[in-house]
């Protein structure tokens, strides 16, 4: 008991110790509140923290893979007839700053893609010749029919532009992120 009231920077009798620092006199050690957590709280503590900081982080990273983001303003893109089998169509979707292309496969079927390659961003072109999406940068080829890497660095598909024809028009619908 006496140390302890020694290690406070106390004498017996309250008054300060003179050999006692000053930092010691001015913060003195609560001997019973240090003891309050002991290691093994202190080590279980650490360990569920980790636990949940790694919970969190793959809930994260998987959760961007499932939660898709969409936008879904309506935008008029033009006739139909401007897109012939095997053509391409470059607009913007859904803002003036998001180039996309839009192509007719050999198939007829219409199809869209934001332009913006998945690797490092420089713009995709449509290949007629192997109806496929290339882009220039890095040689990383696209799949038409669903936007997937298919060469290349890229990793992950192109974003999808929905299209709906209706008449004689083509709008853009959505755009699956
Ligand atoms: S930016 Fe497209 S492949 Fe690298």
């Amino acid at each position: 008991m006496s140390t302890q009231i020694e290690n406070r920077g106390e004498a017996h009798d309250g008054s300060a110790c003179s050999n006692t620092p000053k930092y010691q006199q001015d913060f003195p050690i609560e001997w019973e509140g240090d003891h309050y957590v002991s290691r093994r709280e202190m080590v279980k503590f650490l360990t569920l923290g980790s636990l949940l900081l790694a919970m969190a982080n793959w809930v994260t990273a998987f959760a961007t893979r499932f939660v898709r983001r969409r936008s879904t303003a309506v935008q008029l893109l033009g006739p139909a007839s401007a897109l012939e089998k095997n053509g391409s169509m470059l607009f913007r979707y859904p803002t003036a700053e998001s180039p996309c292309i839009a192509i007719r496969t050999p198939k007829g079927e219409l199809v869209a893609y934001s332009q913006v390659c998945t690797h490092l961003s420089c713009a995709v072109i449509y290949n007629k010749g192997d109806n496929q999406l290339v882009c220039p940068c890095h040689r990383g080829v696209f799949s038409v029919d669903q936007g997937s890497p298919v060469a290349g660095p890229p990793t992950r598909p192109l974003p999808r532009v929905m299209l709906e024809q209706r008449g004689e028009n083509i709008y853009a619908t959505g755009l699956e992120a």
